[in-house]
């Protein structure tokens, strides 16, 4: 069976940050512990005044495209994935291929171009879409250009305002990828749901704890779902369990779920139970509160034994290093992860050919989906031609008043008119509503 998957990927960060610790929790008077430890950020990415959706998907696109000598003819396919789009009609995909076409000889007149929307699972989806189209044989020998982008912004004063983040992820599905190969199984957790959402809206109106609660139980049915196909899962088996992360610390919250439903039934549950006690059961309703308080000090018991913690500082903290200085990019978010494990196995020389990872996708409303993906021989070449470093060091550094203004340029409402803090570097730049995207 032909492998298909991820033969190339490439990032765009917005070019400017707020310092999360330094600059935002003294405005709202936090104690900045609860940015770096408690959620688990130093900074987040946001767009300069001529940085938007498009022209950071576009920009992200071109990247990868130069990168691998790509050209119009060498891509069937163009899908983005976005909740932060600006037009119910055209999808998003039609404006980064007019960004592109300016460039290259070549047109995309006959590539299908599409948006998918499903909050940040969206980029999953279209990784999906584009998989199962190239399996069909529908792809004429071309592969499919994937690109997850958005700006995650939320309401003044919201809570979600310190999980901002703004940026691009294009990826190139192909068959024989260079990177990584997709499993065909699949498990999903889905259910409609109201914790965050936009109805004609730019910004969420969103329950935070409850969008939590409501992460851990989609995933935890994906699990289930992808183990009814896959066979269980054991904590050995993946090398990086690459998670959306709309912050680290929600991330924190999943992995220990997962290595409880994980252990269950091996040698290392045996050898924890007589360490911290056995897992405990409902003696009524679950919802009890003494259950859910035994529950808790169960979990963090776990957390808390060594094994629990060797396990977490190899396959789940080096996913989240990148996400750590940019935020939340939604539909990117879960794809940074994967990146940022791959990034670490480079710098330890791990030899991943043929490993595996397990990627935990999820978008609000809501869906999680859980596949595997098997690393492919040419991995760390591609690894180590992406440069993420100078894209994240060449950021201008918000003041508090600067990230007030760059909130309200962004604002669809209010669009102000704002001066740049960076200069354009051979880059497609937005040249104001109504004249798109130049190159500059
Ligand atoms: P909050 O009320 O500002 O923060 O909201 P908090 O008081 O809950 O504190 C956050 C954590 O910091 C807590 O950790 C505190 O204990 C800790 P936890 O107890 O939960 O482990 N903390 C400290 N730690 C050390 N030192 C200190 C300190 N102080 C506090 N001094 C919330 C946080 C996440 C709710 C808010 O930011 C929010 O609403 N965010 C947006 C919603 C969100 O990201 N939800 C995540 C799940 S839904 C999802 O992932 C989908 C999404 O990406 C959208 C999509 O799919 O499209 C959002």
């Amino acid at each position: 069976m032909t492998a298909v998957g991820i033969d190339a990927v490439e990032i765009w960060t917005g070019k400017l940050k707020l310092d999360l610790p330094g600059t935002f929790a003294p405005e709202k008077g936090d104690d900045p512990e609860k940015y770096t430890k408690g959620l688990g950020l130093n900074n987040s990415s946001f767009p300069d005044a001529y940085e938007d959706i498009v022209t950071m998907g576009a920009n992200a696109a071109h990247r990868l495209m130069e990168r691998k000598g790509l050209s119009p003819d060498d891509i069937g396919r163009i899908d983005v994935a976005t909740e932060s789009a600006f037009d119910n009609s055209k999808p998003v995909s039609t404006y980064v291929a007019g960004c592109l076409e300016q460039v290259y000889d070549g047109d995309f007149h006959h590539a299908n171009k599409g948006e998918r929307k499903f909050a940040c699972i969206a980029g999953t989806q279209s990784l999906d879409d584009a998989y199962n189209w190239i399996k069909a044989g529908r792809n004429r020998g071309r592969g499919a250009l994937v690109i997850a982008t958005d700006t995650a912004l939320y309401a003044r004063g919201d809570a979600g305002e310190a999980t901002q983040g703004a940026g691009a992820v294009a990826m190139y599905v192909t068959e024989d990828p260079d990177l990584v190969e997709l499993s065909t199984h699949q498990g999903y957790g889905s259910a409609d749901e109201t914790d965050f959402l936009k109805p004609n809206q730019q910004f969420p109106s969103v329950d935070g704890k409850r969008s939590i609660q409501v992460y851990l139980a989609r995933m935890r049915e994906a699990l289930e779902d992808f183990e009814s196909v896959a066979g269980a899962s054991h904590p050995d088996q993946y090398e990086y369990i690459p998670f959306h992360t709309p912050f680290p610390g929600m991330v924190r919250k999943a992995a220990v779920l997962g290595y409880r439903h994980m252990i269950r039934g091996t040698p290392i549950e045996e050898e924890l139970a007589a360490e911290i006690g056995e897992l405990p059961r409902p003696e009524g309703f679950a919802e009890d509160e003494d259950y859910q308080e035994a529950i808790r000090e169960y979990m963090d018991a776990l957390s808390d034994t060594d094994a629990y913690r060797e396990w977490y500082a190899e396959a789940i903290e080096p996913t989240l290093s990148v996400s750590r200085e940019v935020g939340n990019w939604y539909t990117g978010s879960v794809h940074l992860a994967r990146l940022s494990a791959l990034r670490d196995a480079a710098e330890k020389g791990t030899d991943m050919a043929g490993k595996k990872l397990l990627v935990g996708s999820y978008g609000s409303g809501a869906q999680a989906e859980i596949h595997a993906e098997t690393v492919a021989d040419e991995w760390d070449e591609e690894i180590e031609a992406i440069d993420v470093e100078s894209q994240l060091d060449r950021r201008y550094d918000l003041s508090f008043e600067e990230y007030e203004e760059v909130h309200d340029r962004h604002n669809h409402e209010k669009q102000t008119e704002l001066e740049p803090f960076t200069t354009p570097d051979g880059e497609f730049v937005f040249d104001g509503w109504g004249r798109m995207n130049e190159r500059k």
